[in-house]
């Protein structure tokens, strides 16, 4: 099999499920990823032939992809801002409305020229901490999560990126009661009502943590409630927390946080008009 080949066949398999431009995307990133092989090199050397074994790894790839499984999860690693990221089915695949949430943040803060005590609950594969701490390095980083196996990737991310952060495992619905004062709280923690289910995509439901997405549906805003009630003890006169939101509880997170706090309440939509970011200000 020839590079044009293989891409021909990536093509004609995957027609059904995806854009013709995300096909070839996929299979310039797996090319690249996998073998070393640049995408130019398709263009300039259509007709250079695959070894057996090349031919092999392209046809499971393949095989992967059609059974839904995510792009990121098949090569192992994402970009998220200016980071490489590994991610495997224990963390979520950092999302674009999350850069949004992690640039705010930032734009916030790039005045200051002291230490500021940061904690990210929820941290995933460290996406938001790890950057946060990278691109302002006045931010004293805590990054928390219930999962282990989260934590071990984030705590890798963390190194493969050059940045010093505190990981903890912990509950973000039975945090210490010890006080730990704190000047911004950022996090995404899970959102998704189980009723939304019909709504997703199989490739996210069948490979992506559970834990990561889904809420009790008894009581979507678990999470939150949680939160605010940490920082009503914690977060300091001036502090701020940021917030990724599913914007179908937008009046119900509102009437949530006044009914905790007296905090003043700003909203930011995302890249597709939805508002998927708060921010709560305490006086
Ligand atoms: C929506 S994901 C966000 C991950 C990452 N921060 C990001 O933005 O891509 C939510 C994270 O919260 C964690 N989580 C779920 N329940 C938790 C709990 N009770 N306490 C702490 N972390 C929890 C999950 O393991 C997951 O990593």
């Amino acid at each position: 099999m020839t590079y044009i080949e293989g891409r021909n066949l990536f093509r004609s398999q995957l027609k059904v499920f995806f854009e013709i431009n995300e096909i070839d995307f996929y299979y310039k990133m797996i090319l690249k990823s996998f073998f070393k092989i640049e995408p130019t090199s398709l263009a300039l050397e259509p007709k250079t032939l695959f070894l057996p074994a090349k031919v092999k790894i392209i046809k499971a790839v393949l095989q992967r992809l059609l059974n839904d499984e995510p792009l990121q999860y098949i090569l192992g690693t994402t970009s998220f801002r200016s980071l490489e990221l590994m991610v495997t089915p224990a963390v979520l695949i950092p999302r674009p409305e999350t850069e949004e949430l992690v640039e705010w943040v930032l734009e916030d803060y790039k005045s200051i020229n002291c230490k500021h005590l940061l904690i990210d609950m929820g941290t995933g594969s460290g996406c938001i901490a790890i950057s946060l701490a990278k691109e302002q390095p006045f931010f004293n980083v805590t990054a928390l999560d219930i999962s282990r196996k989260a934590l071990e990737i984030a705590k890798s991310n963390a190194i493969k990126n050059k940045t010093i952060i505190n990981f903890s495992q912990a509950d973000i619905t039975a945090l210490s009661s010890e006080i730990f004062p704190i000047n911004v709280i950022v996090s995404n923690p899970p959102y998704i009502h189980p009723r939304e289910k019909k709504e997703m995509k199989n490739n996210v439901l069948n490979n992506e943590p559970p834990i990561a997405l889904f809420v009790p549906e008894e009581d979507p805003l678990l999470f939150y409630r949680c939160i605010l009630e940490y920082a009503q003890k914690n977060l300091l006169p001036d502090g701020v927390i940021y917030f990724e939101i599913n914007p179908y509880f937008l009046s119900e997170m509102k009437n949530l946080i006044l009914s905790i706090t007296n905090y003043s309440i700003e909203e930011r939509k995302d890249i597709f008009g939805k508002v998927r970011m708060l921010r709560l200000q305490s006086h």
